[in-house]
């Protein structure tokens, strides 16, 4: 190609995934699909945000329609900062507390901060396909905990740490972990502490599903148990508002954030003023809680449907999680099967249906009998549906 010479080196890890242009294939419009990790679009509070749009641009308009400084809006930082002590035990200031484009655009500020070539990142095994893909650009190698029920295996973690050089940061997802489901223990939450503390290493601690728990009790987060500023901390509005307004933050140590809104600066320069004010005017007319309550008692009826159906339809060899909150099911298919081709040869031609082929969430060691289905997104009817067809084609390939 013409322009191979000139790119950058780490392009060469850059590329498209294959599980991509699969998925690509399910956004037909007359396939059911539980690929994407998408909250219910009918419960995006559309009609208060008209009223929340409105006051801000009949009294506001100048200010929100106009440039503001890389860290966010003020008010917005404290509101975030009160909710912080509330939910999550965390006592910080508007210091530690700035706006990004959500989680995402946190877990690349993070690598670009603490990554250079080589350096490694410890994640758990499966982990979030998109932490990866932020990663990635900086070229580090990858070490992994391999997961269960209770989160990420601390001594397979002590291990690591143990003789591993250039560890910079374990990158762990807490909360109903994307893609599996499941919560971290508070025991391994303290484990976890000592361990980083013990070999001198950060630990973001990525959220974005915390707050839609439906059943159990919230165990305390990383960050309310951090004495020693090694903790950074990624909330998101996308799940419990709006994933198009792309507004998160980060809770980090101050000198750790004052450098995190530079790298932000230098990307984007801020994130939406209109976004963030409507946002923080939501927050001033309308009980954010309230509209929570509703998401969880609607993702816990759809957990319930989609797990009825499979423990009716699916074969024995299959096992799956069961999520106490947030949006979607690890699903363990017979291990003769692989997931994607599966997918490619019967779920999507035969049943019009989709999931996400489990082998992208693996950075190393790769397992090919996995599936991350999601139940947010999709009427109940066709949940009941496509899943009964899925395990039709499960049950014959079995
Ligand atoms: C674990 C995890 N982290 C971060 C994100 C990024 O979310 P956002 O950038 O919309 O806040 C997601 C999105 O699905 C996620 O599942």
């Amino acid at each position: 190609m013409l322009h191979d010479k000139l790119y950058a080196e780490r392009m060469e890890v850059v590329k498209p995934s294959a599980i991509r242009e699969l998925l690509a294939l399910a956004n037909q419009p007359d396939i059911i699909s539980f690929g994407g990790g998408f909250p219910d679009p009918t419960l995006f509070p559309t009609e208060k945000l008209i009223n929340v749009f409105t006051d801000v641009m009949r009294n506001n308009g100048g200010t929100a329609l106009q440039y503001t400084s890389s860290d966010g809006l003020p008010s917005l930082r404290e509101k975030l900062c009160a909710r912080m002590k509330k939910t999550g035990g965390v006592d910080c200031t508007i210091e530690n507390l700035f706006i990004i484009q959500g989680g995402q655009q946190g877990m690349d500020l993070v690598a670009k901060l603490f990554i250079d070539k080589g350096d490694v990142i410890v994640t758990e095994r499966p982990t979030f396909l998109g932490g990866l893909i932020a990663f990635n650009q900086y070229q580090p190698q990858y070490k992994c905990c391999s997961m269960d029920k209770d989160g990420m295996n601390m001594d397979e973690l002590e291990e690591i740490l143990k003789t591993t050089k250039k560890v910079k940061f374990i990158y762990t997802i807490p909360d109903f972990q994307n893609p599996m489901g499941v919560c971290m223990s508070l025991e391994r939450k303290k484990r976890l502490l000592a361990l980083a503390s013990k070999y001198n290493v950060i630990i973001l601690e990525d959220t974005p599903y915390r707050e839609i728990r439906y059943e159990g009790e919230h165990v305390p987060t990383i960050k309310s148990m951090d004495k020693e500023d090694r903790v950074i901390f990624l909330g998101s509005f996308s799940k419990i508002l709006s994933p198009g307004m792309r507004l998160g933050w980060v809770v980090a140590p101050k000198e750790i954030a004052a450098k995190m809104v530079l790298l932000k600066m230098a990307a984007d320069t801020q994130c939406s003023t209109l976004n963030m004010w409507l946002v923080d005017r939501f927050m001033d007319m309308y009980n954010i809680d309230e509209h929570i309550e509703v998401l969880r008692s609607a993702y816990l009826r759809k957990r319930n449907v989609m797990l009825k159906v499979m423990q009716e339809a699916f074969p024995a060899s299959c096992s799956w999680t069961i999520p106490q909150g947030g949006l979607f099911t690890w699903l363990t298919i017979n291990p003769k099967l692989d997931s994607e081709k599966v997918m490619k040869e019967h779920i999507l031609p035969e049943a019009r249906a989709a999931y996400v082929p489990g082998a992208g969430f693996f950075p190393l060691n790769v397992e090919h009998n996995h599936a991350r289905v999601n139940y947010s997104c999709v009427p109940d009817e066709k949940i009941i549906e496509g899943i009964n067809k899925v395990g039709a084609i499960l049950k014959r390939l079995d």
